[in-house]
């Protein structure tokens, strides 16, 4: 049986620090504030947004809802984006994507300023994670190396396998893994023979998006194993991987929900925080 990876317990520790921060920082007379812009009326954003705003409550943390309809144009969200880029009090801005049809998501993540990206999807910011000198990363793939680094899991040497090659996950999280000194291999949808390559990872990452999608037979016994997925499955929440199954040969596994989820919003504050100390002189 493989033992699992708390990522609730993991993002409480992170939480926990991040609020003696922020209150530190409070007695100092520096607050710190976070933006987060919802369009349109996508359940699942929903849900992101209203847990962002109450991991902000939790810390201290100072948090802007904009709540724009459907039929919001291009021009007035980046609008909207231009005001909070020059407004002081507020350090990261967040925009929720996906966002509806006829607005161009690439124009969006451009106007926001690089300094209040906590996400780190500005250009900018996705080159300087390239080249090793970064000061926010993307919050899932930053969550999953605390989550390793917090169990003592070193990819330094070990053979890591990202199935996905999306900008928010799997293109960084090969980039970190590869900054920790792992040999990465990104895996995709035109992937050939893709469970001869999996089977091979000491570390394998999921994020495919299908349920219940890395099966037993994919996994090296006693790899570890971390599933971005967020899938319904019969209407009951699942990851990309056969947790039933994988966990019995796995060494590690992180389940869903409580492992890859809590700890994306608990990098969010990180990077919020980290934006406000930048911003105030208080780090390089
Ligand atoms: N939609 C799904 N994940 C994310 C994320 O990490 N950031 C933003 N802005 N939108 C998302």
């Amino acid at each position: 049986m493989s033992k699992i990876i708390d990522g609730k317990a993991v993002s409480s520790a992170v939480k926990e620090s991040i609020k003696n921060e922020v209150s530190a920082l409070k007695e100092k007379g520096v607050s710190v504030g976070l933006a987060v812009i919802l369009v349109g009326e996508d359940p699942a954003s929903k849900i992101y947004v209203a847990n962002k705003k109450k991991a902000c409550e939790q810390l201290g943390i100072i948090s802007q809802e904009y709540i724009l309809p459907e039929n919001t144009t291009e021009k007035e969200l980046l609008k909207l984006i231009d005001t909070l880029n020059s407004e002081k009090t507020i350090n990261g801005i967040l925009c929720q994507l996906p966002l509806p049809r006829g607005i161009d998501e690439q124009k969006v993540i451009k106007a926001i300023s690089p300094e209040k990206d906590v996400d780190a999807f500005h250009p900018q910011n996705v080159g300087r994670i390239m080249i090793g000198d970064f000061d926010f990363v993307p919050c899932t793939p930053a969550g999953i190396i605390e989550m390793l680094d917090y169990y003592g899991i070193s990819a330094e040497g070990k053979t890591c396998v990202v199935i996905g090659r999306s900008n928010i996950v799997g293109k960084p999280m090969g980039m970190l893994l590869l900054h920790k000194n792992g040999t990465v291999t990104i895996c995709h949808s035109r992937t050939k023979n893709l469970s001869e390559i999996t089977k091979t990872a000491d570390i394998l990452v999921a994020a495919v998006g299908k349920a219940k999608f890395v099966t037993a037979d994919m996994v090296k016994d006693g790899a570890v194993v971390i599933d971005v997925g967020m899938n319904r499955d019969d209407g009951k929440l699942c990851g990309d991987v056969d947790f039933d199954e994988v966990s019995k040969k796995a060494g590690y596994i992180t389940p869903v929900p409580g492992g890859v989820g809590p700890m994306t919003i608990a990098m969010l504050m990180k990077n919020t925080l980290t934006a406000a100390k930048k911003q105030n002189g208080i780090i390089g």
